[in-house]
């Protein structure tokens, strides 16, 4: 397999790009929904279509998806790697300051988790910082002087403190509620900003907790997209030691994708959370 080093260089140069344009660009939305339906900011396109251009450059890249678009582009024919990727996951929260951010995976010749080969995301917080999820290693960088620095590598404990509970509560479960409910008579603290960057770094970055997205009444397949968010972060989750599943237990990564927008359940984290969701 041919090194994903221009691949990571394109990344690294779009986040630099989606960078100035959240510090620059005013936050109207457009007269746009994406593909989900949800209404898009001028931010989620500008940052979709800087993607896009850094990508095309790069002839081993043969197909690409986006969370805004409806279908997938081919960009060579000849290329091997499908990148699937969110340009600006969390967008509606930039309007409060809050952390949002890309994610991409990374599938060689075809869009299913079983072909994944790397993971990325970008969190646009306080700090720009990255973290890859490439060859059974996790690597976690900070943006200083000018240059991403490389940090102390990162895994998941087998038990954390965190519970980051997604989804209208009105809507989920009584199990769910039950599970969540008992989390919380354990000491677990809640930590949810509605930015699934953010709030899955956090959980890795202090070593492990829950992060969850049932489905509820009103989302029976939950919110969260297979591709363009649910895989990376199980791939992620799964190099750094934790696990990630659906509603029924299923490991995600053994699961299919017919459709590039299809949602699932899915439940994130450190071996002893993941045991109490089973
Ligand atoms: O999919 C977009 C998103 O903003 C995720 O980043 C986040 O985890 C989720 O939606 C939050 O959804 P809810 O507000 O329903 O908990």
């Amino acid at each position: 397999m041919k090194t994903l080093k221009p691949i990571f260089d394109a990344i690294e140069t779009s986040a630099h790009r989606i960078r100035e344009a959240i510090t620059n660009e005013d936050l109207c939305y457009s007269q746009e929904c994406n593909a989900t339906g949800d209404m898009q900011l001028k931010l989620d396109i500008q940052s979709d279509l800087i993607i896009a251009e850094e990508f095309s450059k790069i002839t081993a890249i043969k197909e690409i998806a986006s969370e805004e678009k409806e279908e997938s582009e081919t960009l060579h024919e000849e290329g091997r790697y499908c990148i699937a990727y969110d340009p600006l996951d969390g967008s509606s929260l930039i309007d409060v300051d809050l952390s949002v951010g890309t994610i991409y995976g990374i599938y060689d010749r075809e869009f299913q988790p079983q072909n994944m080969i790397a993971a990325v995301y970008v969190v646009h917080g306080p700090r720009l910082e990255m973290v890859t999820a490439y060859k059974g290693g996790i690597r976690h960088y900070i943006f200083r002087h000018g240059r991403f620095m490389e940090q102390e590598t990162v895994s998941l404990g087998d038990k954390g403190k965190l519970n980051a509970p997604g989804g209208t509560q009105q809507y989920w479960p009584q199990h769910h509620k039950k599970l969540i409910d008992s989390l919380f008579a354990e000491g677990y603290r809640l930590r949810y900003s509605g930015g699934m960057v953010p709030d899955l770094h956090q959980i890795l970055l202090k070593g492990g907790g829950l992060f969850s997205y049932p489905g509820t009444e009103d989302k029976p397949n939950g919110k969260l997209r297979k591709l363009f968010e649910v895989y990376p972060f199980a791939y992620v989750y799964e190099t750094a030691g934790g696990e990630a599943i659906d509603d029924k237990g299923r490991r995600l990564l053994d699961t299919r994708c017919d459709d590039p927008h299809e949602t699932t359940p899915c439940f994130f984290g450190s071996k002893y959370e993941i045991s109490k969701v089973k």
